[in-house]
């Protein structure tokens, strides 16, 4: 079973399996000027405030995919303004790419995190994020990643889990909701999906 809590000496795979993953679940590094940067904002504030909610598949030594959670995103949020944004505003100015840039964008998500609203978070409190490599994908370890933290999640008392999906990335789409997410609200491109966690081990038996 390759499923173990990640270490602090995975980040840099970490980073780059977000790059490798990041354009609608395919190589984003060739949208980016700076490699670090997706990795900066999805996993960085993940592996610093919330280690115990971070696992990866090892390969070998290394990580060939993640699966990362915050417990609260209301305090998350906050914890990432107390602790982790100040210093990556600083790395990062709003010029510092050319308007229009993927670089950009991320940099524009840097100064104005968005937080989803309460038709999200007072049901879904807790949120994820997770990529795999292309050789680990399709055989299982997304939903053996989900389960876990599912398991985590629910063992520290959360209601329910969130997450946003670009609305193009329709692999990444139908396999949460295979796993038995459902669409709570769909805006600027993004869709986010939520899961009770009443049920866990939900298996759909057909579909
Ligand atoms: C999306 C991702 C996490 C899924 O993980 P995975 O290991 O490939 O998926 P699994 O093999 O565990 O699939 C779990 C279930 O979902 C189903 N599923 C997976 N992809 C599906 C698809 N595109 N359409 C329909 N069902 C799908 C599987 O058939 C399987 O069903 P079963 O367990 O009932 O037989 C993984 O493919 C990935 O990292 N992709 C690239 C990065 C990405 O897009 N991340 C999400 C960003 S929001």
């Amino acid at each position: 079973m390759p499923l173990r809590p990640a270490r602090p000496t995975d980040t840099d795979d970490l980073y780059d399996i977000c790059l490798r993953t990041g354009s609608d679940g395919d190589d984003a590094s060739e949208r980016f000027s700076d490699p670090r940067l997706l990795g900066s904002v999805y996993v960085g504030p993940y592996l610093a405030l919330e280690p115990a909610l971070a696992f990866v598949l090892d390969d070998d030594g290394r990580a060939g995919g993640y699966v990362l959670g915050a417990l609260d995103t209301r305090e998350f949020a906050r914890a990432c303004e107390r602790q982790w944004w100040p210093a990556l505003r600083a790395r990062y100015p709003r010029d510092a790419f050319a308007s229009g840039t993927a670089d950009a964008e991320v940099v524009a998500i840097v100064h104005d995190p968005p937080l989803p609203g309460p038709e999200v978070l007072d049901s879904y409190p807790s949120h994820l994020h997770i990529d795999l490599l292309p050789r680990w994908q399709g055989a299982g370890w997304g939903r053996c990643l989900i389960d876990h933290l599912i398991a985590q999640l629910t063992a520290a008392g959360s209601p329910g889990v969130h997450l946003t999906a670009s609305a193009t990335n329709t692999r990444a789409i139908a396999f949460y909701r295979r796993l038995g997410f459902v669409e709570v609200v769909a805006d600027g491109g993004g869709i986010t999906l939520g899961r009770r966690l009443d049920e866990v081990g939900f298996r759909p038996v057909s579909g």
